[in-house]
């Protein structure tokens, strides 16, 4: 593309004039040094587009070269230009990430074409790389408080092993941004990462969906189509919804997993897959076995390393953190200067109970980003529910359908909570603040299926306590 810089390092004037009226009258912007100390001492200030690097150089040579600026400019491109160019300098150069090598005496229109195509392809990596970075900042997770970081913590250990993973947690509480963090951080990344929504699919049609079909196997079938597993080889594969899987598809996917391998329907054949299944459930899993309805074989092969997702009203530490994250987000996706919020309104959105999890809190943000005229957003911007509420905790209970008792349960379990979570789990400043004596909020703790400690839920897959709530909230 015109107007691109580009560094020519030789020095044989006659050679570097040749190229620079060529590139020029192509409309790019030369530079050029005669050394390799003398661009290097440059590089910094005035980075090129691209470099045409002689081998062959007085002081430092060309190789010596390209190896310094990979230490500066580790992505920009090189081309090395040689009229002594051997076999085991072009590999050199090659593995030192040169882009192509060009003999002496230069046609100056293969020249040209080979800068072309040199500019092209690193806009191309260099766009590449921007969107992965704009796409990792999109999935970032969010959470300073102590449950979110053992969960960060537990992702970093998990991601490297292969090992499966079943995440749990209700709705909108990040199950997917996990896996995909999973996915990401492991030696897997630069593979596939690929879903399968399980509630999604009709049951006829979710056994071809994850190990595929030959031509001709059901009516449809007009071409042989390759599955979930077989698209994931290599990669990762994210059952989600797996609480949703029929008896007899549950018990194909165990099969795979035991023996590594799949049939395609309709087929004979046995297709090796190498894949790493991450599955997730808002479903209480192990009372899905109880009822018969998930196979326990199936539930430990995937429940190698378990990561429960609390809810929202349980790690409101988190809240005011979250709703900066997005704010900052929307309002740059929407071209807005940084909105603020005011310390009302922000109590508001930290007491109130969230029951769509992180999924409510951000379309909440997204609306008030959209929304609010003024620079600050107050209490009046928010929704009625969320607005005029602050200090109190009742937001969370339905209107009605609940006897007595259990509102009263769930009340003191989201209020005993939200406490602990505001003394960082620290049971006596909390029983201080409720006024009762510490060995009676640990009897009601344990009544109401609060574990002692914010970290210890994440060890507490299916935990019971805390999904016989579950089932009544
Ligand atoms: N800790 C977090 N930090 C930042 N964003 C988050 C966090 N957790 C969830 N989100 C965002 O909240 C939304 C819901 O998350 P996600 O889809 O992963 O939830 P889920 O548990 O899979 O929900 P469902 O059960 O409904 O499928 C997404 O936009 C996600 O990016
Ligand atoms: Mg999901």
């Amino acid at each position: 593309m015109p107007g691109e810089k580009i560094l020519i390092i030789d020095d044989e004037a006659r050679v570097v004039e040749a190229i620079r009226a060529v590139l020029e009258d192509d409309g790019y912007v030369v530079m050029s040094a005669s050394s390799g100390e003398s661009a290097l001492e440059n590089l910094d200030r005035d980075l090129p587009d691209l470099v045409l690097l002689d081998i062959w150089l007085k002081g430092i040579d060309g190789l010596e070269t390209l190896a310094r600026i990979r230490e500066t400019a580790p992505d920009l491109g090189v081309i090395m230009i040689s009229g002594h160019g051997t076999i085991e300098s072009a590999i050199k150069a090659t593995r030192l990430g040169a882009l192509n090598f060009i003999e002496k005496p230069l046609s100056l229109d293969k020249l040209l074409l080979e800068v072309r195509q040199a500019i092209k392809q690193t806009a191309l990596e260099r766009e590449n790389r921007d969107l992965r970075k704009q796409v990792s900042q999109r999935h970032r997770i969010i959470g300073q408080g102590r449950s979110m970081q053992s969960i960060l913590k537990r992702i970093e250990v998990a991601a490297p092993s292969n090992a499966r993973v079943l995440i749990s947690g209700e709705s909108g509480t990040g199950k997917e941004l996990v896996a995909r963090e999973i996915h990401r951080s492991s030696n897997r990344s630069t593979r596939s990462f690929i879903e399968v929504n399980c509630a999604a699919i009709p049951e006829d049609l979710i056994e071809s969906e994850l190990f595929g079909h030959e031509k001709g196997a059901f009516t449809h079938a007009i071409n042989r189509k390759r599955g979930k597993f077989e698209l994931a080889h290599g990669g990762t594969l994210f059952l989600d919804e797996v609480g949703d899987m029929s008896l007899k598809t549950q018990a194909k996917v165990l099969r795979v997993l035991e023996e590594g391998r799949i049939e395609r329907v309709g087929g004979h054949q046995c297709i090796p897959v190498d894949v790493r299944v991450i599955a997730a459930s808002n479903k209480n899993l192990q009372h899905e076995i109880r009822e018969n309805r998930f196979r326990e074989d199936l539930f430990y092969r995937l429940n190698v390393i378990p990561i429960d997702l609390p809810p929202l009203r349980e790690r409101s530490d988190d809240i005011p953190d979250l709703i900066r994250y997005f704010l900052d987000f929307f309002c740059s996706e929407y071209g807005k200067p940084l909105k603020t919020i005011s310390t009302d309104a922000m109590k508001n959105l930290e007491s109130y109970s969230w029951p769509g999890n992180i999924r409510e809190l951000r379309n909440e943000v997204e609306r008030l980003v959209i929304m609010t005229g003024s620079v600050e957003i107050g209490t009046d911007d928010l929704r009625p529910e969320l607005s005029g509420m602050s200090g109190h905790s009742l937001s969370g209970l339905p209107s009605s359908g609940l006897n007595l008792r259990d509102a009263r349960d769930q009340f003191e379990r989201q209020y005993i909570l939200q406490n602990l979570v505001k003394t960082g789990w620290n049971v006596t400043q909390c029983a201080d603040i409720l006024g009762i004596e510490r060995s009676n909020l640990h009897r009601k703790m344990k009544q109401l299926g609060i574990p002692s400690s914010g970290d210890s839920r994440t060890n507490q897959i299916g935990g019971r306590a805390r999904h016989v709530k579950r089932g009544s909230e």
